[in-house]
Order: C-alpha cells, then sequence, then structure tokens
C-alpha cells in the first residue's frame, strides 16, 4: 500500500436539483407516491459540490430544465475522454430530452458532441479505468454502443454484464479507486465493486483485471456505497456505506462522506450526479 495516496485534480460537471422528483418509475428504487423533499435534496446537492470545491475540484453547471426532474444525473450525459464528447441516448422516453440540454452545454463549452446509435446512458455505464474503459450492460446501456464507443475512443471497452435490477447502470455496482496506469506490465490500477450485481463471467472477468480489488457488501451496495467519486485519495462516499469506507480507509484512502439520501428515492447517489470532463 502506497504511504501516501496521491489526489489527482478533476473537472466535474454538475446540474442542481431545482426540478428534482420522483414522477415515473424506471428502477426498483423510484416510487412516485412517496414524497422527495426538494429543499432537502438541493442543501445535500450543495454539500457534495462544496466537498469537490474544498479538495481542489474544478465544478461547472448546466442550468436544469423544468420537467426533467431525472437531470440532476449528470453521470448519464456523456462520456468525454480527452477532449471528445460520446454523448447519450436514453432508454427511457422521460429521459430522452435531457440529452439535448447536456449536448448544447457542451458545443457552447467548445466541444463537438457524437451522438450514439443505440441507447447509451454516459458515465452510468461507461466508467473509464486508465487503459481500458468498463462498460456495463443489461439494463440500459446496449452491447452496440459498447462496440461504438471502442470505434469512437479507439480505447479497449470490457463488456459486463449487470443482472439485479438494483444495480441497473455499472456505476451503482462498481467504482474506479485509482487509474493510474502502472505501464503495460504494471497493475490497472484499482477499484471497488459487488461481484453479486455481475454475471458468473463478467465477475471472473473483475476477478481477473483486478486481483486486490475492494470487495462490497450487498448492505454497502445497496447504501449506494459503489455510486463513489474517487479522486486517487479522497473518496466521495455515501455514510451509510460505513463497512466500505471502513475497508478503504484501510488500503489508505481517505472516505469523504457526502449524504444524498434524498436522490436515491430515483436510484440515484453521488456518482450519478457528476460527469467528469476529462480534458
Ligand atoms: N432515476 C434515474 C434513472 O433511473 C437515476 C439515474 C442514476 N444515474 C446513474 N448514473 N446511475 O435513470
Amino acid at each position: 500500500m502506497p504511504e501516501s495516496r496521491v489526489p489527482r485534480r478533476r473537472r466535474f460537471l454538475v446540474c442542481e436539483p431545482r426540478h428534482f422528483a420522483v414522477e415515473y418509475a424506471i428502477n426498483p428504487w423510484m416510487h412516485p407516491d412517496q414524497p422527495v423533499d426538494v429543499d432537502l435534496a438541493g442543501h445535500q446537492w450543495r454539500e457534495l459540490v462544496r466537498a469537490y470545491r474544498d479538495h481542489g475540484h474544478t465544478v461547472d453547471t448546466v442550468e436544469p430544465v423544468a420537467d426533467l426532474p431525472d437531470m440532476v444525473f449528470a453521470a448519464n450525459s456523456a462520456l468525454v475522454l480527452e477532449g471528445r464528447v460520446f454523448g447519450s441516448l436514453f432508454h427511457a422516453p422521460e429521459r430522452r430530452p435531457e440529452s439535448l440540454a447536456y449536448d448544447s452545454w457542451f458545443r457552447d463549452a467548445g466541444y463537438e458532441v457524437h451522438r450514439p446509435g443505440s441507447v447509451c446512458e454516459g458515465e452510468g455505464d461507461l466508467v473509464p479505468a486508465g487503459r481500458w474503459i468498463l462498460a456495463g450492460t443489461g439494463f440500459r446501456t446496449t452491447r452496440e454502443t459498447h462496440q461504438e464507443v471502442q470505434e469512437f475512443f479507439g480505447v479497449p471497452v470490457i463488456s459486463l454484464q449487470l443482472v439485479d435490477p438494483h444495480f441497473y447502470h455499472l456505476d451503482t455496482a462498481l467504482f474506479v479507486l485509482d487509474s493510474e496506469d502502472g505501464g503495460p506490465d504494471g497493475p490497472p490500477g484499482n477499484i471497488a465493486y459487488y461481484p453479486e450485481a455481475f454475471s458468473p463471467g463478467s465477475r471472473g472477468v473483475l476477478a481477473r483485471l483486478y486481483p486486490d480489488a475492494v470487495l462490497a457488501t450487498r448492505q454497502d451496495a445497496m447504501a449506494f456505497g459503489l455510486n463513489s467519486v474517487s479522486d486517487g485519495r479522497h473518496v466521495f462516499i455515501a455514510p451509510r456505506a460505513k463497512e466500505l469506507a471502513d475497508q478503504l480507509a484501510r488500503q489508505g484512502y481517505l472516505p469523504v462522506p457526502v449524504d444524498l439520501s434524498e436522490f436515491h428515492k430515483a436510484g440515484g447517489g453521488i456518482k450519478c450526479c457528476t460527469q467528469e470532463i476529462r480534458s
């Protein structure tokens, strides 16, 4: 374990939850009859932004659009690597107009946006991990998109099959702790994940690629502990994922608890609210 883990400064794009609500159900967490406290959600979200800024990260915001209650989940808007933007095409018709709003943010910021030919929910299912991109499928993003992403970026894409509807996006079941590439023969960085969210074959793939991965319990995964953001040192993590945070601390990471409990009602957490802009 390194003496002291080194953080990398990140640039994030987020969307204020001004119009956040649970009005339809497109995953098992969403119950439109259960109220959401929009003020509390706003407060929790501002705490997240503050935590990022306090730790040296840049945070940009996109203007929220009325009637798009899931637009707060910025991670679904795109995958941005080396300044190139692979846009989104949502599975649920209710979320499809979000792509337009995000695409115009990217264009105004000087990026060209590639429009996918098949369902793609951005960093929800496409997780860059140094020398390759880990890609989830089964509920939202398609295998056709995985192929298209590989062609677009010229980076190997590793398809992983998700099998549990509670973990319908890859970023609910796995996150990258550290993507420092140790060179062709060195370790590929490290991840944390919940094995039961994946098919047996995909579990096998993850075990081969990451023999030293941090494995989370179902309880920590259900507490959105794997919907975390790591800068290589600090891990912004749901406070109820206690056991996972303890494991990470033992490995030299510094857990930074940020409570987004209101967003869990829509099936989202810290990472879902955070789009990374990799220039
Ligand atoms: N209600 C949203 C949906 O089901 C939540 C999206 C969460 N985003 C994520 N990156 N996992 O689409």
